[in-house]
């Protein structure tokens, strides 16, 4: 059994763990309720693969026989086309377009917009916190993801924005999420493609026992990383990211936002209970904090190739690697990323990455005073992304990382030149940015923190002088 878990706290025992603090109680998700969850895994996804695969290979033997051109080898098309002619993709078919009865489609509509909401906050914070610290941190979880190649430099940007996109469909209204909707249907197509990863590592492992330790982590893409997944979504904004900005979402918003992910996580072959309430959901996040996280070898590489990658974002979006460094230690603390062995900046660049915070927590504050403006930048927030990386590049969540024995990541140095790299302007190579690598967007941070400084002390003096 897996040995990356921390002894069980004791009762009333206070846990700081990376910035956080929180009482254990009785009621918390224990050791020994959560590790058979890493056995367990979504059954009837795997089987519906199977049958989608054996329907795929007899449309390939026809089309061979007649002559006509291959099948499609999108596994939602399939399924959507033969869902009525196979018991199992019937059954799958049905849960997926299923409704349980707790789903309150107002309140989830009121969820889609507390990410559009608080955007700039979510995004960041999902980068720098889920990303970085959850994601990195969590064992069993990197080791699939580095398996299927798309941690390195040249990829992770486009499987981040693929995530985004999933992210954004999910939000972006109803419909979308109502049976056969945009976001259904993108949730329906991730449920897949985890059956195809979950799938090809195992059978990599029948050929060669050592290439992945399923006794430590489990069976790849297991029940518990999956309610360990959700917890980063809906609950790591409300407790680890949006309170180091400043913001406190209330209990309302909370509660709409745990929702619409219990209702993701069904749709994802998830278990719902731990989501069933803000507490049972917080208790949940506070058990994957103890027990899950710990830094590898592996966290290191991702780590190191997730900041290479985003400092090389081209302009107008360009940020330095120390501005990327001095938020993740803001956000998850000194400890954890001195663990991953992120540099440390100086202090410009935490006042710089102050002017963000106060930016954000300025703009959170104005939604909540002015309800026009709040409605206002739900739908700039929710057009603008939607148009920019939705509909500029759609993903049909196709299985491009295929994993093979000998081929994993490891730590990457940027390189411009690679085919896929994200390309930066030639402009930027011959100005400031070059000398100082400091982007546009930091400079506004910079000077957020100077304006609002300079505010703060001139009401102060006059205070002081009248
Ligand atoms: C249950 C919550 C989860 C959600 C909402 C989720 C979401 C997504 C999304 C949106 C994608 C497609 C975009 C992309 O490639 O990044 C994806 C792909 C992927 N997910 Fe998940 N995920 C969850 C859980 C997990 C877990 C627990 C693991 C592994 C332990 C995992 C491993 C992967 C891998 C390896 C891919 C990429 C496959 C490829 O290379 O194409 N996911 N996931």
């Amino acid at each position: 059994m897996c040995s990356f878990m921390t002894p069980s706290p004791k009762l009333g025992e206070s846990i700081s763990k990376w910035g956080y603090t929180f009482t254990w109680t009785d009621k918390h998700p224990s050791k020994e309720q959560i590790e058979p969850l890493r056995q367990e895994y979504d059954t009837l996804g795997a089987i519906a693969l199977q049958r989608i695969q054996s329907i795929r290979s007899s449309m390939l033997e026809e089309s061979k026989v007649k002559g006509t051109s291959p099948p499609t080898n999108d596994h939602y098309t399939i399924l959507l086309n033969h869902h009525t002619e196979d018991e199992i993709l019937t059954q799958f078919w049905d849960e997926c377009h299923a409704v349980p009865e707790w789903v309150n489609w107002e309140q989830l509509e009121r969820g889609q917009r507390f990410f559009f909401r608080y955007a700039i906050a979510n995004i960041v914070g999902f980068a720098l916190q889920g990303f970085v610290a959850e994601n990195s941190a969590a064992p069993g979880v990197v080791e699939v993801l580095v398996r299927t190649g798309s941690f390195s430099t040249r990829m992770l940007l486009k499987r981040l924005l693929e995530t985004f996109q999933w992210l954004i469909q999910v939000t972006h209204d109803l419909a979308a999420i109502r049976p056969g909707g945009e976001g259904h249907v993108a949730t329906i197509r991730v449920r897949l493609l985890h059956a195809s990863v979950r799938q090809r590592i195992l059978r990599l492992c029948q050929a060669k026992p050592d290439y992945f330790n399923i006794d430590r982590y489990g069976i790849p893409v297991n029940t518990l990383d999956s309610i360990h997944s959700i917890t980063t979504f809906s609950c790591n904004p409300m407790w680890l990211q949006l309170p180091k900005f400043g913001i406190k979402p209330s209990s309302g918003e909370i509660e709409d936002y745990i929702a619409l992910f219990r209702y993701l996580a069904y749709l994802l072959g998830t278990p719902t209970s731990y989501f069933k309430t803000i507490e049972d959901s917080k208790r949940t996040m506070e058990s994957m904090l103890v027990y899950e996280l710990l830094t590898t070898e592996t966290s290191r590489v991702v780590a190191y190739n997730f900041v290479e990658c985003v400092a090389h974002l081209p302009a107008p979006v360009h940020v330095s690697r120390k501005f990327i460094e001095a938020g993740s230690r803001w956000i998850n603390g000194g400890e954890l990323c001195d663990e991953l062995e992120l540099g440390r900046p100086g202090y410009f660049y935490y006042v710089a990455f102050a002017g963000y915070c106060m930016f954000v927590f300025g703009l959170a504050l104005l939604q909540q005073l002015i309800p026009r403006i709040d409605t206002l930048v739900i739908k700039l927030f929710r057009q603008l992304l939607h148009r920019e990386i939705v509909q500029r590049e759609r993903s049909r969540f196709d299985f491009k990382h295929v994993p093979h024995t000998g081929k994993t990541i490891g730590k990457e140095r940027y390189d411009p030149n690679a085919a896929k790299a994200c390309k930066y302007p030639p402009y930027l190579n011959y100005t400031f940015y070059d000398i100082t690598d400091i982007g546009y967007f930091e400079l506004v941070c910079f000077a957020v923190t100077v304006f609002v400084v300079l505010l703060v002390g001139s009401v102060i003096g006059i205070w002081l002088w009248v």
